[in-house]
């Protein structure tokens, strides 16, 4: 279902070098699946797709037939690994332009993921006059972007709605821990869980995706029977997997110097998936001064922007191109109203597109440019499931070869600590003083650098 080319790998590394990683990944492979890594508290995703609870399922099903019917709008609020998943799913699944085509479905908006105030104060504007629902989604419970968005949404709603605010709030957490959980069981809103076991970029197909998605009429079930699949799959311990092939050619490139991965897409509506696969491995291997630097590249409009770097700059990258055999509904090329497009008249903008990727593989591999290619046969429900089962997995087994825990995130506490300090929040006075006396220093220091420019 997801098959991996390696042909325009071989240039640069050869097959003898892939196979010679064998044993590291099947070790890798293994320790994953056996708990048995650093992080091994974190692996509840690997079982997800079969252990989930039917009970909450069933629950998350109902809660998006209500919101369905009595709200036009959902506000789904949360950010990093409690945002992307759900995005990813309504942009690959139904549309980038959901809101304008949807019926049935309610709108949905994402928020908390910035600290905008035009942002909020759109939607504040759009949502006065529409009945909504909000699923606040947060692990920890005291994230602050999403914390200060639910509560300036949770104020709109009890606003509109008085007691009966508490029918449309939706919270997504943790079991126990948290102040969202403490006030979800105060405040008697409907809740579902984060599994403990499962990290925030992991859980995509938890409550986190899930309920958004059923939300916007996606067939759930479908999506857990791919990742189900996967699953199985992908579990075999043999160079034949397309986890492992993928694994060991980024791992190899790596290896020898590549240092950023290019994900390429030829669909816009992958481009929210992009995001979510560069959280995934952004925060589960960059760290300890190692891993690939994960970026995307929608083509072919970034061809006509990135596409020269790619070609020519720094020979930093290679690239992995996502790719989306048959897409929904045909087109033909008209060349009737255009001379210089009559070679193509009628055939089809898919094989355009197609004709447009092999041709970018082969240039950038001329520039130096390792190309993997990854294809799918379409966009449904199931593939869904399988592509995020497929990137967890591999990017688990990665996180292992490259000799790191890719289930924490320590490096992403350095700014939080510092905005809570320069914001004022108690217990934090002495590291406050000091970053203002160091910002108020870089200010005259940088005067200093400009003149000894
Ligand atoms: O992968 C992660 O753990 C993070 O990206 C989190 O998902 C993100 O920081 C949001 O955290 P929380 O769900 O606790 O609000």
């Amino acid at each position: 279902m997801i098959t991996v080319d390696l042909k325009n790998l071989y240039p640069f590394i050869s097959g003898e070098k892939l196979c010679a990683l064998e044993p590291e990944v099947r070790a890798a492979h293994k320790r994953l699946e056996q708990k048995a890594g650093p992080g091994a508290e974190f692996t509840g995703w690997l079982d997800a797709p079969v252990s989930y609870d039917r009970e909450e399922f069933r629950r998350i099903k109902a809660a998006a037939a209500k919101i369905r019917m009595n709200s036009k709008a959902l506000v789904v609020i949360g950010i990093g690994g409690s945002y992307l998943g759900a995005r990813a799913a309504l942009e690959l699944l139904r549309s980038p332009n959901y809101n304008l085509k949807q019926k049935d479905t309610p709108l949905i908006f994402f928020a908390g993921n910035t600290l905008s105030t035009d942002a909020v104060r759109e939607l504040f504007t759009f949502l006065e006059g529409e009945d909504f629902s909000v699923n606040i989604i947060s692990k920890s419970g005291g994230t602050t972007e999403p914390a200060i968005a639910f509560s300036l949404f949770r104020d709109l709603l009890e606003r509109k709605y008085g007691p009966l605010a508490k029918e449309r709030i939706y919270v997504t957490t943790d079991r126990e821990k948290g102040a969202l959980r403490k006030l979800a069981e105060e405040e008697g809103w409907e809740s579902f869980v984060i599994p403990g076991d499962v990290g925030g970029r992991y859980s995509a197909l938890t409550a986190v995706g899930l309920l958004p998605m059923a939300a916007a009429g996606i067939d759930v079930d479908a999506v857990l029977a791919g990742a189900g699949a996967a699953r199985l799959e992908y579990g075999r311990k043999s160079m034949e997997n397309p986890v492992w092939q993928y694994v060991s050619a980024r791992n190899a490139l790596y290896r020898a110097g590549k240092r950023m991965e290019l994900l390429a897409y030829y669909e816009p509506s992958c481009r929210f998936f992009a995001e979510w696969w560069k959280q995934l491995f952004g925060e589960s291997e960059g760290k300890d001064g190692r891993g690939l630097f994960p970026a995307s590249v929608e083509y072919t409009a970034d061809l006509h922007s990135m596409g020269q770097y790619v070609q020519d700059g720094e020979r930093l990258m290679f690239e992995t191109v996502l790719f989306v055999q048959n897409p929904r509904g045909s087109l033909a090329v008209t060349g009737k109203n255009d001379r210089s497009l009559s070679y193509l008249d009628g055939m089809l903008l898919s094989e355009v597109n197609r004709q447009a990727m092999r041709a970018t593989a082969l240039a950038h591999v001329d520039g130096g440019v390792p190309n993997l290619l990854l294809s799918v046969p379409e966009l449904s429900d199931e593939v869904f499931g399988r592509l995020v089962f497929f990137f967890e997995l591999s990017c688990g087994i990665s996180g292992y070869l490259l000799g790191v825990n890719p289930f924490n995130q320590p490096g992403v506490e350095a700014y939080k600590q510092n905005m809570f300090a320069l914001l004022g929040k108690p217990g934090y006075e002495t590291k406050r003083a000091e970053l203002n006396r160091r910002l108020s220093d870089s200010i005259v220091s940088q005067g200093k650098n400009e003149r000894s420019f």
